[in-house]
């Protein structure tokens, strides 16, 4: 039975990075970029940057107009109240924003957010109508001992506790080995198109195979314009996040360019569903 393609998904992680003077120079030289893209090609692309908190107005402001959206790299789950620090979904979605990171891996080991907070975010990005990118991911020390694919279906299991069915296609799942990320090592591609349908399986006893089979899951860790391609050809791997990368449009843009060049060569066709 042939099915509808998934619609690819990238984000780009600036984390802590540029001033807000920089983010903006970067939003507007993405905005010129992807003009210059086949338009009809990043349409059909959900294309997001995540800049750091500060910087979003300006560069909301550059990409008015054009097709990338702009996320958050974080938010707390309460929408107002004595929570020093911290900025709510309503905050989030005032200045802009459509999309938010749930649970990077660097927020799940810098600063101590556990499999509850993770959840409760991932609800309160829901409730206020934010798309949520859930990000999950095994250490080093569980990949040695054999423990991937049980890790991360923890924390898929975790992660969706009292998410409706409904809610589901506003969520974009991105695995991220955690030893991958920031750190020049990439993941295998085969390795990764294994978790990614183990994702889907456990989508699939919880949510349903339909459901499941329209859930974007994408891929984390070190990309760059050298080492995508195999990622980008997998069939269960819908996109990706791209954190350093991102930082200069061109490179963020190479990894677009090289992900519409391998689909228009082999469009795939997806099942899904495990
Ligand atoms: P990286 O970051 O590409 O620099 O490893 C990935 C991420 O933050 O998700």
């Amino acid at each position: 039975m042939l099915t509808e393609p998934r619609r690819r998904f990238f984000l780009g992680n600036w984390k802590m990075n540029l001033t807000v003077h920089e983010a903006r120079a970067l939003g507007a030289e993405l905005r010129s970029e992807s003009m210059r893209l086949d338009s009809a090609a990043i349409r059909d692309r959900d294309v997001i940057v995540a800049p750091p908190l500060l910087a979003i107005p300006g560069v909301v402001h550059e990409l008015m107009g054009s097709h990338i959206r702009v996320a958050g790299q974080n938010m707390y789950w309460e929408d107002k109240g004595p929570y020093t620090g911290e900025v709510s979904a309503t905050m989030l979605r005032e200045i802009g924003v459509t999309h938010v990171l749930i649970g990077h891996s660097e927020r799940r080991d810098q600063f101590s957010e556990s499999d509850q907070i993770v959840n409760r975010k991932l609800r309160a990005a829901l409730r206020h109508e934010l798309s949520a990118v859930l990000c999950v991911g095994e250490h080093s020390d569980d990949r040695d001992t054999g423990r991937v694919v049980e890790v991360v279906l923890h924390q898929i299991q975790s992660g969706f506790d009292g998410i409706d069915r409904n809610d589901l296609d506003k969520v974009v799942v991105a695995y991220e080995p955690v030893w991958a990320v920031g750190t020049g090592r990439t993941a295998r591609a085969q390795d990764v198109e294994l978790v990614h349908g183990a994702i889907r399986s456990a989508l699939a006893d919880r949510f349903g195979r339909e459901a499941a089979r329209t859930v974007r899951i994408i891929y984390g860790g070190s990309l760059t314009p050298a080492n995508a391609a195999p990622f980008l050809s997998q069939p269960d791997i819908d996109g990706a996040i791209v954190g350093a990368a991102s930082l200069k449009a061109e490179s963020f843009m190479k990894i677009l360019e090289m992900d519409i060049a391998l689909r228009a060569r082999s469009p795939v066709s997806r099942g899904g569903g495990g």
